[in-house]
């Protein structure tokens, strides 16, 4: 090849390998598949390696370019950097919209007011100016006006141009937001906890400590992502070119489409012009929905007024513009110090620790307490009175205390120690080495008493809920316990309509439907009956095991700790805790008295033979109208078929009744066959 032709092909090569990432980091719409572009690729390392007078600053193949450096270099920046002011609830975004609204009153078209909704990235904001087309320099915000070169780690984000596709003279400053890939964070992790390294608590973290690697061959790889919202504009200095003149709209949702034709990558499908309040919080509630399976972390929505000369007449108050709003979803997680460790006692006796807060909003509620679990939790979060910590509380779940602030301690924390004596009756206090049923051992503390009215109580919320006779809440039964109508759980049966509805605050209606709800469950299968007598270690799953096993109830009542101990998944721990039970004259009392009062345990159906629904799983949920919970889920695990509490990709069919959940959502999510109440009559035969 000539030396024409070798330019030519070099010039060639880079334009196309700079299209096919635009495609690809940019339109996320590959042209080609990833071996083209890498033989592409290859070709021109090897053309600007073989002819170095060639080699440009803007190559494609400068992304990783330079030594590590010592430190980075100051930059000023010509247009302050500002921050957001934030609005934590969409009250606060009501008081900011009549804010707004207010203050543009005077002027004569303030009714062509419109909102733009975007995303707010959870990721570290970037400066980049480019000089005559092409990337030059790179920074961070830093105080909003001096920041850090990282020009260097910028080039290796293949979502950023290193040169525009529009011609433009001068300078221009692009701000956006640079971003760490959720899966790009787990395989760094994953490398970070291999190297003994300390693991990265989220992406934006993630984020700014690639950002401020020195060695910008390692910043690439970890594979971070840009995405443009603002080019800096500046009447007052003639240094930068003003963003008008790309963006003649007047609006910033223009100026996001002029971001776009110069080759940034912005999430179009996730802006929206509003022209209400209304419309934006409804952006918000439909965000807030599909925000967890974005591949990068977001924290909230960026709202501003779109017409750039609203925007001026609104201006900037301290370090934040007035026209312009960061609405921030609810923190999963939040720090707050812990009061006092109060100890609670379970329907086994066990002693669990509670931790009581200052009361903290997390993810919407406001929690003042979360279970410590054991001891050995405590130890190993090393919790202490007065510490600092932070609490979790993500969807559903149970607030939890998943880290201390060693940092924030004063020396006057207490360390906790378990209580030797019942918090409730003051009978001593037991430890014993209790094992799960796999066998891992840990160490739980007891009260001794049999007695004890907080195991009694526990004990009878737990009998009620598995027995689903939901009009009876925990208060309802403290109710009935201090006015003195019930002294254990088998006195429910024997409770008459009479005895509730002379009870102040309880009418005729609600005592009927109490009443209705106990006679309604007083037949009851096997499994269920095993699990409400809430034996130590014999949960849901191991009450259903062992009526599989017995049958009746008065097999599993003779049976000895062998057999029950040949029964696959349950340990001796177990079986010793059962043959306890049913040894144990109390209890044998009890379930006497229940019998006494009308109760009757159904004996276990086995699935018949050939079953219809064998190898299937079903989840429920919402109410359905023609039968019950129970019977629905007697019959399918008659039909061979197992019910889970919740929706995975492992479930064949979810049942949806009146007034679903969340599970009724996740189905569709994963593609989950949905049935009806009818449809799943028919399947069953009902
Ligand atoms: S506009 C006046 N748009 O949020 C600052 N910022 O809390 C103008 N951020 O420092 C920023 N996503 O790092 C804007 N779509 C978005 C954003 C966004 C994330 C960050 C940005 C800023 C911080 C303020």
């Amino acid at each position: 090849m000539g030396k024409l032709e070798i330019h030519n092909r070099i010039e060639a090569l880079r334009r196309q390998i700079e299209e096919l990432r635009y495609r690809y980091h940019v339109l996320n719409d590959p042209a080609v598949t990833d071996d083209i572009k890498d033989s592409l690729e290859r070709e021109l390392r090897q053309l600007e390696t073989e002819h170095p007078e060639y080699a440009l600053k803007d190559s494609p193949l400068n992304r990783v370019a330079g030594k590590p450096l010592q430190q980075f270099s100051k930059v000023k920046h010509e247009v302050r950097m500002l921050s957001l002011n934030d609005a934590f609830s969409k009250a606060e975004l009501g008081e900011w919209d009549v804010r707004v609204r207010k203050i543009l009153a005077a002027a004569a078209d303030a009714a062509s007011l419109t909102y733009f909704a975007e995303v707010k990235f959870d990721g570290l904001a970037v400066s980049l100016i480019y000089e005559n087309g092409l990337f030059i320099r790179g920074a961070t915000r830093g105080d909003g006006f001096i920041g850090e070169d990282i020009t260097q780690n910028l080039k290796t984000i293949e979502s950023i141009p290193l040169r525009l596709r529009q011609a433009v003279p001068g300078i221009l400053e692009v701000r956006g937001e640079a971003v760490m890939p959720k899966q790009a964070l787990e395989k760094l992790n994953l490398k970070q906890a291999a190297e003994g390294r300390p693991l990265f608590a989220n992406t934006r973290n993630a984020a700014a400590g690639s950002l401020r690697q020195l060695d910008p061959a390692l910043t690439a790889e970890r594979k971070l992502d840009f995405f443009a919202y603002d080019i800096a504009d500046n009447p007052g200095n003639p240094g930068l070119i003003a963003s008008h003149s790309f963006n003649s709209s007047g609006t910033h949702s223009g100026l996001h489409l002029a971001l776009r034709n110069l080759g940034f990558k912005t999430l179009e499908k996730l802006e929206r012009v509003c022209r209400s309040l209304q419309m934006v919080e409804n952006f918000i509630d439909e965000f807030e929905k599909i925000r967890p399976d974005l591949p990068f972390g977001t924290d909230g929505v960026v709202v501003s007024v779109d017409q750039i000369a609203f925007q001026k007449m609104l201006g900037v108050v301290g370090k934040a513009p007035r026209y312009m709003v960061a609405f921030k979803y609810p923190a999963e997680k939040a720090t707050t110090k812990v009061k006092e460790i109060k100890v609670n006692v379970g329907r086994t006796g066990v002693l669990t620790p509670l931790a009581v807060f200052e009361p903290t909003l997390v993810a919407g509620s406001t929690i003042s307490k979360a279970t410590l679990h054991n001891l050995d939790q405590i130890e190993r979060l090393d919790v202490r009175v007065g510490d600092t910590v932070v609490i979790q509380k993500a969807g559903d779940v149970i607030p939890e205390v998943v880290e201390v602030l060693p940092k924030m301690r004063t020396g006057r924390e207490k360390k906790f120690k378990m209580p030797g004596l019942c918090p409730v009756c003051g009978a001593k206090v037991e430890k014993r080495q209790v094992a799960d049923k796999k066998q891992a051992a840990s160490t739980a503390y007891y009260c001794s008493n049999s007695k004890c009215p907080a195991k009694n109580r526990r004990f009878m919320q737990h009998f009620v809920n598995v027995l689903e006779i939901y009009e009876i809440g925990p208060k309802i039964l403290d109710r009935f316990q201090e006015e003195g109508l019930i002294s254990d759980a088998a006195d429910i049966f024997s409770l008459d309509k009479a005895d509730i509805q002379s009870l102040e605050r309880f009418g005729e209606k609600s005592a009927e439907n109490i009443i209705a709800s106990i006679s309604q469950h007083k037949k009851i299968p096997l499994p269920k009956f095993i699990y409400s007598l809430g034996i130590l270690h014999v949960g849901e799953q191991t009450a259903e095991d062992l009526a599989v096993r017995f049958r009746s109830l008065a097999k599993l009542q003779e049976a000895g700790p062998e057999e029950i101990n040949s029964i696959e998944n349950i340990g001796p721990v177990v079986s010793r805790s059962v043959v306890e039970y049913f040894r144990d004259k109390d209890n044998a009392r009890f379930i006497k008295k229940l019998f006494a009062n009308g109760v009757e345990v159904l004996e276990y159906q086995p699935p018949i033979a050939g079953a219809k629904l064998a190898g299937k799983t079903f989840v429920i949920t919402g109410t359905l109208e023609s039968l019950s919970r129970e019977a629905a889920k007697a019959r399918i695990k008659q039909l061979g078929g197992r019910v889970a509490e919740s929706v995975s990709k492992a479930t064949d069919y979810v049942v949806v009744g009146k007034e679903p959940g969340s599970k009724y959502g996740k189905a569709q999510k994963l593609g989950v066959a949905v049935l009806s109440e009818p449809d799943f009559k028919s399947l069953i035969n009902f």
